[in-house]
């Protein structure tokens, strides 16, 4: 149960000035000071654009220290901090909060912690294809416990974009391209992040992001304007956001973009008729960094004063990093343009929050010692270790090639493949290099005979004394996540050619995929015999893959995003349209000259080293909705987990629906031979759609019911309803 604070609250901010008001709303971060007279952005746009090389920024960077704005916090100007994650700092800057300033409201301290804090476990998109939100939950809570254990109040995440353009770098930080998914996986996370109790000093609130439909960027690229329909937005982007909210989320980022033609960040439909007014939020709301700013290159603000006024009047509570309010919200409201009771509504969420997380009765919720103690406790890497196994997806898997065979000799290429420090992916800032493990390393230690060359030097030489050959191809960290769209998502021409020389050599080549977005790989799916995706896993990486090559672990993860064949289909994704006109073979129909309409790997899709089959497909309707029986077999000679799947379409509707829609989803263990019945549930909620209206109206008439491993594989029957 929830507490009630709202008398502290009120008692406090009728104590507060007008400036301590203001101040409770603003969040900072460190600035960096160092030997250099440009801004840090600066230096980094220097360093991106090559007038300054990596060696000198590096160098520069070595002479820098922390501004951590101690007199503004003295006199009452910071209510929270970004970006500090160790707990010396975090309690010194508190105690300055706690006792040197007047009312000694305490500090509120966020951080990213997108997948592990130091522990760091796979990227989301990875984690998503285990469709297991026990585990989602699971991997959140040691989040959790070590960040907090570091002084984190409050992580920006989960993100609950849906994304269906590859093309976007931030595909990685979420759960794919699909509705139902992302909000499971986005629920599980608000409940490992902050626990049964928000103030037990384990407990981090969770802030959701980004609101709304971040990841509907026109042509993927990111922070670009979104344009959708109502029904789409209702349909397909809103969903994830509203389930976290319902879970009990106590903080919400809206996002940079603008929702057809009103950034978020000052969109008060979005902020208080939605948010506020029809699902009842009553958390805190956090600007995007220095997104209150930006709603002037936006063109919706004249200047930085415009914006802080059309924000805190749409709704957003805290400035992150952009100094807006702080600099200009005294004299709207002095001058009446913001009634002071807007601002009061802003600091009562920002209260709300710390009372919420026990802060006024505990500021000190950790210290050095329980910091030290926490970290990448035994039991947290093998959760890691649990969470990269499972995220990895079979794509190919030619005349049963693997699992590997022990005492196989291996030549392995590609720098990626004993790369540490490339083995979290994107966002992983409290990140050791050193915690984790290469595949190169996880070779070394299992005792495999193994040669190895980064670059393909030496290729026929090892090659000629190898039995099998691995490249480990595909993105470093830097090439996804923020500010990370890439326009042609195809292999680099260095790894294609590494792959086709290792062909050339007539030896079965696997290919390791470590990459933070679906990459559009026809020429390695004809090359390769056998190929695995393992994104960017984490800390476990290299054990996790090896042992799904040489079958320690029967792989089971399941794509959470399409495979385009080519990069000119994006946005790719399952849930379409069928248009009058579906593609086929006849020249009238919607398809492209030069391409094919299907995708290279389907939504849901990943081998096992097993087989299944699905049978006896039936139904039974009661006043919730529609249990789907299905029996599945184990078909091949190895114990597995299946993730079992279950489709629908709407073939006749008052609005066009999608072709299939994932409506339900389970994982099972099934020995050799083994069949078990499984059954999945439809609610009545997930049978409704909007009308032209915008009113939800059921789904009446006959549904096709699809259940099977992948979206395009499974068996069919039709079920009446009304
Ligand atoms: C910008 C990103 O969009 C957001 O996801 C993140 O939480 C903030 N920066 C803070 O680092």
């Amino acid at each position: 149960m929830k507490k009630n604070y709202e008398k502290q609250i009120k008692e406090l901010r009728e104590k507060m000035t007008l400036e301590e008001k203001i101040g409770q709303l603003q969040q900072c971060g460190p600035s960096l000071v160092g030997a250099f007279e440009v801004s840090f952005e600066e230096l980094l746009n220097m360093m991106f654009d090559g007038r300054i090389s990596q060696e000198e920024f590096e160098r520069l960077m070595g002479t820098a220290e922390q501004d951590f704005h101690e007199e503004d916090l003295r006199a009452g100007r910071i209510g929270s901090y970004n970006g500090i994650g160790d707990a010396g700092t975090a309690n010194r800057l508190q105690k300055i909060a706690v006792e040197e300033t007047r009312l000694g409201i305490p500090l509120l301290f966020g951080y990213d912690v997108i997948h592990g804090f130091r522990t760091v476990t796979p990227i989301p998109l990875a984690e998503s294809c285990a469709w297991e939100p026990g585990l989602w939950e699971k991997t959140a809570r040691i989040a959790a416990k070590e960040a907090t254990a570091a002084g984190v109040h409050m992580t920006f995440a989960p993100m609950v974009d849906v994304a269906k353009d590859a093309r976007w770098g931030r595909v990685s930080e979420g759960a794919g391209e699909d509705v139902l998914l992302n909000s499971v996986y986005g629920v599980s996370k608000v409940k490992g992040f902050q626990g049964d109790d928000l103030s037990k000093e384990d407990a981090m609130a969770a802030c959701l992001k980004h609101f709304a439909a971040y990841g509907a960027g026109e042509a993927g690229r990111d922070y670009n304007r979104v344009d959708m329909s109502m029904q789409r937005l209702w349909e397909e982007y809103l969903p994830p956001y509203k389930a976290c909210i319902d879970a009990g989320v106590r903080a919400i980022m809206p996002a940079f973009n603008d929702i057809n033609g009103i950034p978020c960040t000052v969109n008060s439909w979005l902020l208080r008729d939605i948010l506020r007014g029809k699902w009842g939020f009553d958390g805190l709301v956090v600007s995007d960094s220095n997104a209150i700013a930006e709603c002037v290159n936006h063109g919706i603000a004249e200047d930085k004063r415009d914006a802080s006024r059309q924000a805190i009047l749409a709704g957003m509570d805290m400035d992150m990093s952009s100094n807006s309010y702080i600099e200009c919200l005294k004299e709207l409201v002095e001058n009446g343009e913001v009634e002071e009771s807007v601002l009061d509504e802003a600091v009562d969420d920002v209260l709300r929050i710390k009372f919420e997380l026990g802060l006024f009765d505990r500021p000190y919720r950790t210290n050095e010692e329980r910091e030290q103690q926490t970290m990448l406790k035994e039991e947290y890497r093998a959760i890691a270790l649990e969470a990269a196994e499972k995220s990895i997806v079979l794509l190919k898997n030619e005349e049963n090639l693997l699992p590997l065979k022990s005492d196989a000799k291996v030549g392995i290429f590609g720098a990626l493949a004993a790369d540490k420090g490339q083995m979290t992916g994107a966002w992983a800032i409290g990140a050791n290099p050193d915690d984790c493990v290469s595949i190169v390393e996880a070779l070394k230690a299992r005792g495999i005979s193994y040669q190895y060359s980064t670059d393909g030097s030496n290729l026929l030489e090892i090659a000629s004394e190898s039995d099998i050959l691995v490249a480990v191809i595909g993105e470093r960290k830097e090439e996804s996540g923020e500010a990370a769209s890439r326009a042609d998502i195809t292999l680099h021409s260095e790894d294609l050619a590494l792959v086709r020389n290792l062909q050339a050599t007539s030896k079965p080549v696997v290919a390791v995929l470590l990459n933070g977005r679906p990459l559009a790989i026809p020429e390695l799916d004809q090359m390769a015999s056998a190929i695995i995706e393992a994104w960017h896993l984490g800390i476990e990486a290299g054990n996790a893959i090896l042992n799904v090559l040489y079958g320690d672990v029967n792989p089971s993860g399941k794509l959470t995003t399409t495979f385009p064949a080519t990069v000119g289909q994006c946005p790719m994704y399952y849930a379409h349209m069928n248009t009058g006109r579906p593609g086929g073979k006849s020249k009238f129909t919607s398809k492209y000259l030069d391409a094919p309409v299907d995708p290279l790997y389907p939504f849901g899709y990943g081998l096992s080293y097993t087989t299944y089959a699905y049978e006896d497909l039936k139904f039974e309707k009661d006043e919730d909705g529609v249990h789907v029986i299905v029996t599945v077999r184990n078909t091949g000679e190895r114990a597995g987990e299946e993730i079992v799947q279950c489709y629908t379409q709407m073939p006749y509707a008052k609005r066009v629906r999608p072709v299939r829609e994932l409506k339900s989803f389970t994982k099972i263990a099934l020995e050799p031979g083994e069949a078990k019945q499984v059954e999945l549930k439809i609610t009545n909620d997930n049978l409704e759609y909007y009308d032209w209206e915008m009113n939800r109206i059921p789904y009446e008439g006959k549904l096709k019911v699809y259940v099977g491993g992948n979206v395009q594989d499974t068996i069919v029957e039709e079920l009446a309803l009304s």
